[in-house]
């Protein structure tokens, strides 16, 4: 290009070309770190769209981006070319002296208002997409948002689980959001979302996964106290019929315990504080909610508000632990009250409720 010829010589101190490719190379290695971070499995990637709510807020955000990449370069095209062709030199005569020009004034009116236009079109177009089906039957779920895990109820089934959302892939789902503390927010990146969930108003939002497939990380978007970082969730997509099996067995009561170490660990959970906050489908019923139902619970894949795998090391340690695990969680710490034995007793109950 003729105009870098007019440059000052680059050798001079501080702009060697050295130090230039050292500043170009740090420059790619956090952009290649930063990408790399995008990569791991706990990381959702909104732009790894698995449903038509998420597929169509990645289009839209690919167009914006686009459109925004092309204003970028240009503008800041002719600013550097300027700046560097029309430099002061030692030797310019005076600038040629301008009024006004009032082709270019209409062209860069009238030529971001049809970029902003096209970009609400886009948007409102999106938006409108984005409305639940009303031609589709839709399963009901209940999200509430609990501090700091979720509940998910499956009113028209008669299910209750928490930390984890199973949904049949191709079928609309119908999330109605509750809250009975402070203002959440329900989003899954993957499927689609972000919704606030408020105490006292009833916002509902939808879903819809493409194929079976997860599970998807689903995660609280809204600052709702200490622990809001360990509010998360799974979704897990099925086909029909393997959500039909797990309707039907999340339908069933708990299993009873079938040797002398689950039957302990059944009277420790049944005579012990445990009732106080969760319940055992079959085993007692609350009239508030405070923990999650555990009906279930060994057939979940993440316990403590999503924030542990559910083995029986990390639910030995979450029980005996939970303040040091998740501090100020309504959970509290059980490792002075139960010896080891009842400890083991407890964990190996809770796993065997598949
Ligand atoms: Cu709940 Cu953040």
């Amino acid at each position: 290009m003729p105009f870098l010829s007019h440059g000052r010589s680059p050798d001079r101190p501080g702009f060697q070309p050295r130090t230039a490719r050292r500043v170009g190379a740090a420059l790619l290695l956090m952009s290649a770190t930063a990408i790399a971070g995008c990569g791991t499995s706990k990381t959702p990637d909104i732009l790894n769209a698995k449903g038509p709510i998420a597929a169509k807020e990645a289009w839209l955000f690919w167009l914006i981006l686009i459109i925004a990449t092309i204003v970028f370069v240009l503008v800041t095209g002719a600013l550097l070319y300027s700046i560097i062709r029309f430099r002061a030199r030692p030797d310019s005569p005076a600038p040629r002296q301008l009024a006004g020009n009032t082709k270019l004034e209409i062209a860069w009116t009238i030529v971001p208002s049809v970029v902003l236009f096209i970009v609400l079109v886009a948007t409102i177009a999106t938006m409108l997409g984005l409305a639940q089906p009303t031609n589709k039957q839709a399963l009901r779920v209940t999200a509430i948002g609990h501090q700091w895990w979720w509940e998910f109820q499956y009113p028209d089934l008669s299910i209750v689980t928490a930390d984890e959302l199973h949904i049949p892939a191709g079928q609309v789902v119908q999330i109605d959001l509750r809250s009975d503390n402070v203002i959440h927010s329900f989003w899954v990146p993957q499927l689609g979302g972000k919704t606030d969930v408020i105490p006292g108003h009833n916002n509902s939002m939808w879903l819809q996964a493409d194929a079976p497939g997860g599970p998807y990380r689903g995660e609280c978007a809204e600052f709702c106290g200490t622990q809001h970082a360990n509010m998360d969730f799974t979704v897990i997509v099925d086909s029909a019929s393997t959500f039909q099996t797990w309707v039907a067995n999340q339908q069933l009561p708990a299993a009873p315990p079938t040797q002398q170490q689950l039957t302990q660990g059944a009277r420790l959970f049944a005579q012990g504080q445990c009732v106080g906050c969760h319940q055992i489908n079959g085993v007692n019923k609350l009239a508030t909610v405070i923990g999650p139902n555990l009906t279930h619970f060994g057939s979940r894949i993440l316990i403590a508000g999503g924030v542990l795998e559910n083995t029986r090391d990390n639910l030995r340690n979450w029980i005996a632990n939970a303040q040091t695990v998740k501090n100020g969680s309504d959970m509290p710490s059980f490792g002075s009250t139960y010896s080891s034995s009842d400890l083991d007793a407890l964990v190996a109950y809770l796993e065997s409720l598949k």
